[in-house]
């Protein structure tokens, strides 16, 4: 059978099983932005899956156009160094929307393969998701036990990509090898047992972030490799020995004068089936509408087409030359794929001028990298620097694989890491660029209008109408731009495959302009998805409901003459700016804050009336902000209507318990008359609350330790006052008065308490050593402290108490104590002198 026969009698075939055969979906995915380009059947039926879209039939067929270079499904890599791996593809599939299931996808794939095809039974293998007991029970009426292979989620459970429709899959494998031995060799990565169809139960919907949701329905979505199909039946070992591809190998010959063999290794071998490989990517996509270029698809393909000119390169080929292979693929397609026909000038063009201006590069590309491969043999090393990488990217356009390539041809590998790094910093240095030049730019003559659909939904695939450079607007947009003092959204834009941030958002006329940190791809009509930064526009909501919250308790605690003068609603704080005449002091603040947390904790619904402003204005005690222009329909935002109704065109919370607590961080003064309050809400009041424990706990260990230095300095304190007074004490005895042989000392001293005039007189009775009497006076807390010492062979005779007690009268006071030190106190100050110029009088008294 040829080819085209293979292809017609499977649709045949299906459409005898009341199929409906439909054409072939485009390679380049209008409608869905989460994919480069179509990678399976089954992607123009992915809305029938999850339920969103419908079709006037229950069950299809067709050939579509596969291209799987990027994403999940990436061959790229494999091409030319096997005979059975391809960037394009046709894919032959069969699809059930909720109809049959499980037994007839088995039947029918059987009977195809072995009543319509005779494929040899004893060829055929069938693998099953290690739980699919009751798939594995439909395979046993027609394959033995051993034959039948359990595999796990990396085989048998098939995924479209990060996200959307998938589950678990059964597959048939075919045994070329001579002896039917290659049971061992399923899923093994040879020729010799090839996987030729998968047969997918889709019964659930894998969603951002990983998890897995039911399906309403149970589907079936089949894929058969046509180009393996097309080998296996026509009994060669390589796709590339197949009239699919033998026309272009031949031309391919026929150019380059080499001859095509069948050895697996052969240099010149790869070479061709790479180039037959990859002109029919190029073809099908520049076809169906994409462009070579430096941005996301169209990157793609310029490596791919670059990765085609260097092997033509390799088999002596120095012209260009994929173009001229574009009429014998017409040839070979254009009756299944009449858009090649009619886009085949404009194919062979594009290739063409991408061809010639690589080879410009190439040579020159070649010959630095022959310099580098010099220079890493003389010094006897094998890695390629990031850095070489890079300049052989960025100045000879050599896309990475490429270098990858010659590196593997040359036994030398890259420092890839390394280059990734060269690339994001040049990636940064031209994001940067742009950033401050296109931020500012203002886009003229917009006519475009676009929806807000912001209030209700934070994600939503929307129409691409105009782009310009890094700015892109949308039919309809979840984000919000700034105004009314909230800020913009920040999120993602997902388009052809590339994620693009959005860092601000601008109100143009009607249009909502997303501002990307980087060019997006000019897409226009096609859909892209846009995703709001959840979190972030969670707290915004919550800051601006607080916002009206407050506005309102500031009227009730100060009064009725607070008007708002501007307000700045952000992620992380709100800002309200008021008129009133004096500073809000701390009690009121406080009242404030209760004010707005009791309508916190009243679980208050948030109601949005849309109605003319004419009407709105009638609303008894509804608040508007001059600052703001307003249309002809408003938005009013209420809150337990009888506390707050305001204009307002911003986002809120549904309720507002959503809000968690409401916290001012500070009021201060702007313009005279003019007062500001900035305050937090939500997750920032958890932050807030963290970072004061903290300061807290930090003020405290301050505080222990300067209690600690304290007392390290009183002590040291103490200690150079009682170096002081001993040398001061030196003095005194050189001053001491002798009666009778005694030495008497009395002295007025600086002391901090009791305690310490007590050891003072401690020293003084050591100094004094025998025959010696001492007092000490001290003013402490207004009154007269004395410590008085007697040495110790004197104290049975005149014992210190009892000198105490008599001097303690002369100062109205009183005291007693041991025989070698006494204590004693007294009111009245101004006698003190006198004691201290009489005590010696006094103790020759006493000794008398
Ligand atoms: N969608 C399935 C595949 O691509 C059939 O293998």
């Amino acid at each position: 059978m040829t080819s085209s026969e293979i292809r017609q009698s499977f649709l045949d075939f299906f459409k005898s099983k009341e199929h409906r055969i439909v054409q072939s979906a485009s390679v380049i995915p209008h409608g869905d932005p989460t994919l480069l380009f179509t990678n399976a059947g089954m992607n123009q039926f992915k809305d029938v899956f999850l339920g969103s879209g419908k079709r006037d039939y229950s069950r299809a067929a067709d050939t579509q156009k596969c291209i799987r270079v990027s994403g999940k499904h990436n061959d790229l890599e494999e091409v030319g160094f096997d005979t059975y791996h391809h960037t394009f593809f046709e894919m032959l599939g069969n699809w059930s929307f909720g109809d049959y299931y499980k037994a007839e996808a088995i039947e029918w794939a059987w009977e195809l393969m072995t009543e319509v095809w005779k494929l040899d039974k004893n060829r055929l293998y069938a693998t099953v998701y290690r739980t699919d007991d009751e798939a594995y029970k439909l395979w046993k009426r027609f394959l033995p036990e051993s034959k039948i292979l359990r595999f796990d989620e990396k085989d048998n459970f098939w995924e479209m990509g990060e996200t959307g429709p998938c589950g678990p899959c059964s597959e048939i494998h075919y045994d070329r090898t001579p002896d039917m031995s290659g049971v061992k060799l399923v899923n093994a990565g040879t020729p010799d047992v090839i996987e030729i169809w998968n047969l997918v139960f889709i019964q659930y919907n894998r969603k951002q972030g990983g998890t897995l949701e039911d399906l309403k329905a149970k589907h079936v979505d089949t894929g058969m490799g046509f180009e393996r199909i097309c080998a296996v039946i026509q009994g060669k070992s390589s796709n590339y020995d197949t009239d699919v591809f033998m026309p272009l190998i031949n031309e391919i010959e026929k150019l380059s004068g080499k001859k095509y063999s069948t050895e697996l290794k052969n240099p010149d071998d790869v070479a061709m089936r790479v180039i037959a490989d990859h002109i029919r990517t190029l073809s099908f996509a520049i076809a169906d509408g994409a462009m070579p270029s430096n941005e996301g698809r169209g990157y793609v393909l310029r490596r791919i087409l670059r990765r085609a000119s260097r092997f033509s390169k390799n088999i002596g080929i120095k012209e260009p030359v994929l173009y001229k292979l574009v009429p014998v693929l017409v040839e070979i397609m254009k009756d299944v794929f009449p858009e090649l026909t009619s886009h085949q000038s404009i194919i062979e063009r594009v290739i063409k001028a991408e061809e010639e201006s690589f080879l410009q590069t190439l040579e020159r590309g070649l010959e630095i990298f022959e310099d580098i491969k010099n220079r890493l043999v003389q010094t006897n090393k094998n890695l390629i620097s990031g850095a070489d990488a890079f300049q052989l990217y960025d100045t000879f356009g050599f896309p990475i694989d490429l270098t990858e390539l010659l590196a593997r041809e040359n036994n030398l590998t890259i420092d890839k890491a390394g280059f990734d790094e060269k690339l994001e910093e040049q990636r940064e240095r031209s994001r940067n660029a742009r950033k401050t030049l296109t931020k500012d730019v203002e886009i003229h003559d917009i006519k475009a209008k676009s929806v807000f659909i912001g209030y209700d939904e934070l994600s939503s695939e929307a129409k691409v109408l105009y782009v310009n450079g890094n700015q892109i607007i949308l039919d309809r947009t979840p984000f919000y731009a700034e105004s009314g003092g909230q800020i913009s959204d920040t999120g993602t834009i997902t388009l052809g495959g590339q994620k693009y941030n959005v860092i601000d958002v601008r109100k143009y006329g009607n249009a909502i302009v997303h501002i990307c940190d980087t060019e997006v791809e000019s897409l226009i009509g096609e859909i892209a998805l846009a995703e709001v930064e959840i979190d972030r526009r969670r707290n915004i909501m919550r800051n601006h409901s607080a916002t009206h919250l407050l506005h309102e308790a500031l009227r009730q605690v100060l009064g009725e003459h607070v008007k708002q003068a501007g307000s700045l609603v952000a992620p992380d704080y709100l800002r309200f700016d008021f008129n009133h005449f004096e500073k809000v002091n701390d009690d009121d603040l406080k009242k404030i804050e209760s004010v707005v947390n009791e309508k916190i904790f009243q679980n208050i619904d948030v109601r949005t009336d849309v109605l003319p402003i004419e009407e709105a204005k009638k609303t008894p005690g509804i608040k508007m902000f001059f600052g703001d222009k307003y249309g002809d329909i408003v938005r009013v935002v209420k809150m337990d209507e009888s506390f707050s109704q305001e204009f307002c065109g911003g986002t809120h919370v549904k309720n507002t318990s959503e809000i968690g607590f409401f916290k001012i961080i500070s009021e201060s003064s702007i313009a005279a008359g003019v007062r500001r309050i900035e305050a937090i809400t939500g997750k920032s009041i958890e932050e807030f609350i963290n970072n004061t424990q903290e300061k807290i706990s930090g003020k405290q260990s301050e505080i222990e330790q300067l209690q600690v230095q304290i007392k390290q300095l009183e002590k040291e304190v103490s200690s150079y006052k009682m170096g002081d007074i001993k040398t001061q004490m030196q003095e005194w005895l050189k001053q001491a008065k002798i009666i009778n042989g005694i030495r008497i000392v009395s002295q007025k001293v600086e002391s901090d308490d009791l305690e310490q005039l007590r050891q003072i007189g401690e020293n003084l009775r050591d100094e004094l050593g025998k025959q010696g009497i001492g007092l000490i006076a001290s003013i402490l807390n207004e009154k007269v402290q004395l410590v008085c010492v007697v040495t110790d062979d004197l104290m049975k005779k005149y014992p210190a108490g009892k000198i105490a007690g008599e001097a303690a009268k002369q100062i109205g006071g009183a005291g007693g104590g041991k025989p070698h030190l006494a204590t004693a106190g007294g009111k009245d100050i101004s006698k003190l002198p006198d004691l201290l110029n009489n005590f010696e009088s006094m103790i020759e008294k006493f000794i008398s």
